[in-house]
């Protein structure tokens, strides 16, 4: 690891100097200002990472000192990385997923969430300054990953972290929870007293959407593996049903206004579907885009996809009068800050059932890619 360390004004500007020739040119400095004051931050010029060479299983991933850090641009933010924590979305790409975007670009960095503090930030940042705690996610198809000591995100993707977790427990949190509040309230836009179905609640998205629709006044119902029963009920759920055991078109009574289908097969779809009310809406997480534009390119797949969202969007409106979308997980500061607000009063929580040091990120892939661990897993940064 290699680090510069700008001592403001002690050294007659020469730290200034190098920072500046090392390409962090639009850096402020811990307070805000303009032009780096006296401080003791460093930057990081190099960082280690962990790169994605090729696609393939867990042993393509690379733990490697000596990875640039790219200059910072003027709404970007240093994050010092503490934990990071591991979703689906990192074990797919890994494997190929999104291959249409990634592919041309590799090696690239793995990672979504990231849960530290601000290590440096971009000219026209307003919101953060050095040495704050922070938590956020990239965008699903950000180039720049989060496995690494030193990671790079947009202003509106990382707020404040609620002061009363850990940075592993943290982590855990938005990318999961971004999604969820992308499906109810920014598409569905949930209000007090509407019935909700999440489908696969024992899951970070299901989980953090019973606790998200609980918080806006919801009755929740959702279906889980038998040993996530507990904890949906413990998160708000009213009613959790067993997928393994029971006949959830049996088990659950009643309409919904809104349905979160974080499974996204066909037969929970057909169920997901049948239980809206007119004018409802139903949302899966298993959107066609990428995996159409990884199997025909991007100029064939995506009109591909869109059509075949159209066709479906007409064909439920005509059929069963309900709106229905394919939802992706968007970065979004004022979502960030109210999921923020629901954790530090105790509201909204993701658990973390195994935490591994990022220098074993093979052994981590792999244990989550075999269902060894049912919950997150996050990779300690040092
Ligand atoms: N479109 C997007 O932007 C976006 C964003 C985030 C995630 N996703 C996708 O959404 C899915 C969920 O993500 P996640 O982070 O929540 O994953 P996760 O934490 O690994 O959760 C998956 C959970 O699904 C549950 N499950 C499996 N089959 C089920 C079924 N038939 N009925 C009900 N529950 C079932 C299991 O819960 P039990 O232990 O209770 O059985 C499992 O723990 C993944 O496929 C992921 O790739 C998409």
């Amino acid at each position: 690891m290699r680090f510069l360390r700008p001592r403001g004004l002690e050294d007659g500007g020469r730290g200034i100097a190098a920072a500046l020739a090392n390409g962090i040119l639009d850096c402020k400095c811990a307070g805000g200002g303009s032009l780096p004051r006296r401080t003791s931050r460093s930057i990081a010029t190099s960082r280690r990472a962990v790169l994605l060479p090729r696609f393939g299983g867990p042993e393509v991933l690379q733990l490697r000192d000596n990875v640039e850090v790219p200059d910072l641009k003027q709404n970007e933010v240093l994050v010092r990385a503490r934990a990071v924590s591991i979703n689906p979305l990192d074990t797919r790409m890994r494997s190929g997923y999104g291959r249409s975007i990634f592919e041309p670009l590799l090696p690239i960095i793995l990672g979504r969430d990231i849960s530290g503090e601000v290590a440096a930030v971009g000219a026209s940042v307003r919101s953060l300054t050095v040495g704050q705690e922070v938590f956020g996610a990239l965008h699903p198809t950000a180039v720049r990953g989060t496995y690494t000591d030193y990671a790079i995100l947009l202003e509106d993707e990382l707020t404040q972290k609620p002061k009363s977790i850990t940075h592993e427990e943290a982590s855990a949190i938005p990318f999961a929870a971004l999604t969820a509040w992308r499906a109810l309230k920014t598409t569905a836009r949930i209000s007090e007293g509407q019935r909700v179905l999440v489908i696969g609640g024992g899951g970070a998205v299901g989980f953090a959407a019973i606790q998200l629709a609980v918080a806006n006044g919801c009755q929740v119902v959702t279906t889980c593996g038998s040993q996530s029963v507990d904890r949906c009920l413990a998160g708000g759920a009213e009613q959790a049903v067993d997928y393994t055991a029971e006949d959830i078109e049996l088990a659950i009574k009643g309409k919904f206004d809104a349905v979160l289908d974080t499974i996204g097969g066909p037969e929970t779809e057909r169920i997901g579907i049948n239980f809206l009310r007119r004018g409802g809406h139903y949302m899966t997480l298993q959107g066609e885009a990428a995996s159409l534009a990884d199997r025909y390119g991007l100029a064939v797949g995506l009109p591909a996809a869109t059509a075949i969202l159209l066709k479906k969007q007409f064909q439920y409106r005509y059929s069963h009068g309900i709106e229905y979308f394919w939802t992706f997980m968007r970065a979004d500061s004022e979502g960030l800050v109210e999921i923020r607000r629901l954790s530090e009063a105790g509201r909204f929580h993701i658990p973390v059932d195994k935490t591994f040091p990022i220098t074993q990120v093979r052994e981590a892939h792999e244990a989550k890619e075999r269902k060894q661990i049912p919950g997150k897993v996050v990779l300690v940064v040092d």
